[in-house]
């Protein structure tokens, strides 16, 4: 949450790539945005209220080689210009953005408030300027003033702090994301996430928690923030490529990501067996499999229990990531953790991972940005290759993460090729499916339910998780009250819900237990609700049919799939902006 940018260099439209830059970071946050620029031993600055994406930044300074921004998601403080970054000193020669809570702000507030320091906005990050400027006060240079404001701060944060005398950038990180791109000869930047600086370099290096670095734009350093202990770093050089990581030709990047899983589930079953197979073996000789993610990756975590359990007949315990602290007494050293994300850098998930590491207990992740802090942090990783995910929603990521774990729980049962065949046909079905008929279809579905104020949606075994994940859809982008079930907990209570033609969407696969979900239609039906059966046989009992490929054990992965498509529409038919759905944000980086 927040996107933070930072560039200095000798280019010298620093200002004007800071908003470019902004407006690839704007998925983490977009309530207000802010730069600033060093020009002529000043810091100007713009901050406001609103998303940056249609700013025109090219009347900005073309005469600065230093800049940084901020794209906020408002965590303390409302959504003010006062509280938008970067926030200052009183005297505006030192400016912080930051991505994260600094937990002891209030503390580290009042310490300053009795040694005269005046606050003007009510955010936490205000404390880093005015505390640098403390540090600076007793001789310690800009970057050493910065160092022991890092020192103090608790919580998860990445910072990046300028100073009108310095022609530096000084960053920090600890839990939140940092990534610097190496232009050589030219500069250097720093940002949450590459696509901000793809557009000049795919040459990156991570800064690890508890390190900060400083640079000039000619040289960089890195070093520890506690001990003060250099740490060079490598050059890596990434393969993301900036069509991947732009919508194309459709209206919004949700849209493009759903079209994309024509081609993404494919390349997430393309994985190396032996690592795969080895990943099987770690699974197979732990004392204990949990599994944990957040929101749709939770749910992919919870299709996959049902996967292990039919396919491998292996017991794995999934629990939300915000939850898994509370599981420690069961984690062992011989314990295994798989962790799901598709950012990689999801606060709830590292917590979770630090809860394993704690009771010396591997991790396993399955992320799909590559170098980010839960893959850097991970005992061992797989990679779903989807490509950049930028709408709020996760659809393709979904698809992957589901792809994958169906993968290992085949090869868990020994059936590694059977699990591949099964994947790549299920990858052709879906090419097959997102076709411009089946889309109008699902396009004018949605145009006859998009005044209900309720839906709900069940399934059963693997299609339970996915009538969760069902209602996360419609619910994030379009705003309609909707909610998902196992559907023999129908008549345990939610069945007092259903009004005459209340919309329920019933996900249904050729299984053992279409019966049963079919029976629970029935049920809805009685109670006068509309049902939309999405499965892949017709029956009488559907007012609507949306035809699903028999896709077998991975029926889950298809069906989901008109789900994300009538979740666009209604988003969009109710105007609404599917990328950028009202109080959220891409990646969820406090607790
Ligand atoms: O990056 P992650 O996969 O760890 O993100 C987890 C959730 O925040 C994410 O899936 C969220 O629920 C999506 N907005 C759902 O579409």
């Amino acid at each position: 949450m927040c996107g933070i940018f930072g560039y200095v260099g000798s280019r010298n439209d620093a200002a004007i790539m800071a908003v470019e830059g902004l407006k690839s970071l704007e998925y983490r946050g977009y309530d207000s945005w802010g730069i600033a620029w060093k020009e002529e031993g000043n810091l100007s600055f713009r901050k406001e209220i609103g998303k940056i994406s249609g700013v025109d930044g090219t009347t900005l300074s073309e005469n600065c080689t230093l800049s940084i921004g901020h794209t906020r998601w408002a965590t303390h403080g409302g959504v003010t210009q006062e509280n938008a970054h970067p926030q200052f000193n009183e005297d505006r020669t030192i400016a912080v953005v930051h991505n994260g809570i600094f937990e002891n702000y209030q503390e580290i507030r009042n310490e300053l408030k009795a040694k005269g320091h005046v606050f003007v906005s009510e955010t936490d990050t205000e404390i880093a300027p005015h505390l640098i400027e403390e540090y600076m006060k007793e001789g310690n240079d800009f970057a050493r003033s910065v160092q022991l404001a890092c020192r103090r701060f608790t919580g998860r944060y990445a910072v990046v702090a300028v100073h009108t005398t310095s022609d530096t950038l000084v960053a920090a990180r600890t839990g939140s994301p940092l990534i610097v791109g190496v232009e050589r000869g030219k500069g250097y930047f720093v940002a949450s996430d590459t696509p901000a600086f793809l557009r000049h370099t795919k040459t990156v290096q991570y800064l690890d928690d508890g390190e900060m670095l400083v640079t000039d734009g000619k040289t960089i350093l890195f070093w520890d923030i506690l001990t003060g202990e250099e740490h060079p770093k490598r050059e890596i050089e990434i393969t993301t490529n900036i069509a991947e990581a732009d919508k194309g030709k459709y209206a919004h990047y949700m849209l493009k990501e759903i079209m994309d899983q024509k081609e993404s589930v494919a390349r997430a079953v393309n994985q190396d067996e032996a690592e795969i197979l080895a990943v099987a073996d770690a699974i197979r000789n732990a004392k204990g499999t949990f599994l944990a993610g957040c929101g749709t990756a939770g749910k992919a975590c919870m299709a996959a229990e049902y996967f292990f359990s039919v396919i491998a007949k292996h017991h794995v315990n999934f629990t939300p990531a915000s939850e898994f602290k509370l599981y420690h007494h069961f984690l062992q050293p011989q314990s295994l953790l798989i962790v799901v994300s598709q950012s990689g850098e999801t606060a709830d998930v590292l917590e979770a991972m630090n809860v394993a590491k704690a009771a010396g207990s591997k991790v396993l992740s399955i992320v799909n940005v590559a170098g980010s802090s839960i893959d850097r942090a991970s005992d061992y990783t797989l990679h779903i290759n989807a490509g950049p995910e930028r709408a709020v929603a996760s659809t393709k990521a979904l698809t992957g993460q589901l792809a994958v774990l169906l993968l290992t729980a085949y090869a868990l049962a020994g059936k590694l090729q059977e699990g591949k065949k099964l994947l790549l046909e299920v990858s052709s079905m879906i090419n097959d499916m997102l076709n411009p008929r089946y889309v109008d279809r699902l396009e004018a579905l949605a145009g006859k339910i998009k005044e209900k104020e309720d839906l709900y949606i069940i399934g059963k075994s693997w299609n339970y998780p996915m009538a969760l994940e069902s209602a996360i859809k419609i619910q994030e982008v379009s705003y309609i009250h909707a909610e998902g079930f196992a559907g023999g907990e129908l008549k345990h209570g939610p069945i007092a819900l259903i009004e005459e033609r209340t919309p329920c969407i019933v996900l249904a696969g050729n299984d053992e237990v279409l019966p049963d979900i079919l029976s629970n239609a029935v049920q809805l039906k009685a109670r006068g609700a509309q049902v939309i059966g999405v499965s892949p046989e017709s029956n009488e009992i559907f007012d609507e049919w949306i035809r699903v490929p028999d896709a077998g054990p991975a029926q889950a992965i298809v069906n989901i799939i008109p789900i994300q498509v009538l979740s666009y529409f209604l988003a969009v038919q109710r105007g609404k902006d599917p990328d950028m759905p009202r109080n959220l944000a891409k990646s969820v980086t406090v607790k």
